[in-house]
């Protein structure tokens, strides 16, 4: 059972190019990444792992039925006795089974201030609505999108004239501050 592992061995499940998952590996303090996991085999975060020596676990998710696809992931995840899941850019709901037996011990990060714009085009939304602040969260995963604890946030100023992607880039850079610190922090609890 989850509850039972070690909280610093840390599995990061991504679907492209892992930049918060290179962060997460890069910053590690107080925990380890020992696999990343990936429902796209040719997510450019896998390659990078692979360089590393990091295991890696990958299944196309695309056409599998979603609980034999998580009970594949499970078995990887009790191979290399994973305590705690941090999602990074990783775009396949989990089912409501795997996040309730992972309860407390899924996290993720959120490009925005939520409760703010949960979901998908968070930094549209927010330039469309005329924000002068955006950010990003770190919060745990529950059956909801984007609705669990908020664990850690940072706030990043939005400019006159932002477009989505300069908005997405600022953001981004504080990302992966706030993932490395706020995961150090939740294997310490
Ligand atoms: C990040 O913006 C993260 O907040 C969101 O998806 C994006 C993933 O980027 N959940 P990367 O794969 O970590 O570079």
């Amino acid at each position: 059972m989850p509850e039972q592992r070690d909280k610093r061995r840390v599995a990061v499940l991504i679907s492209g190019r892992g930049s918060n998952m290179r962060a997460l590996v890069e910053q590690a303090n107080g925990y380890e990444v020992v696999l990343v996991a990936s429902n796209k085999p040719l997510a450019p975060g896998l390659a990078w792992a692979r360089e590393r020596a990091i295991p890696t676990w990958t299944w196309d998710s695309r056409g599998v039925e979603k609980a034999v696809w998580e009970e594949a992931l499970e078995q990887s995840l009790t191979d290399h006795r994973i305590g705690t899941i941090a999602l990074a850019g990783f775009m396949r709901i989990l089912s409501p089974e795997f996040t309730r037996r992972w309860s407390g011990r899924i996290l993720n990060i959120h490009p925005s201030l939520l409760p703010k714009y949960r979901g998908l085009d968070t930094h549209k939304r927010a330039i469309e609505a005329g924000d002068s602040v955006s950010g990003c969260s770190v919060h745990l995963v529950t059956e909801e999108l984007d609705s669990g604890d908020v664990l850690a946030q940072a706030e990043v100023p939005i400019s006159a004239g932002d477009t989505e992607g300069m908005l997405e880039a600022r953001v981004l850079e504080v990302e992966h501050q706030l993932y490395p610190e706020a995961l150090a922090e939740f294997v310490e609890r």
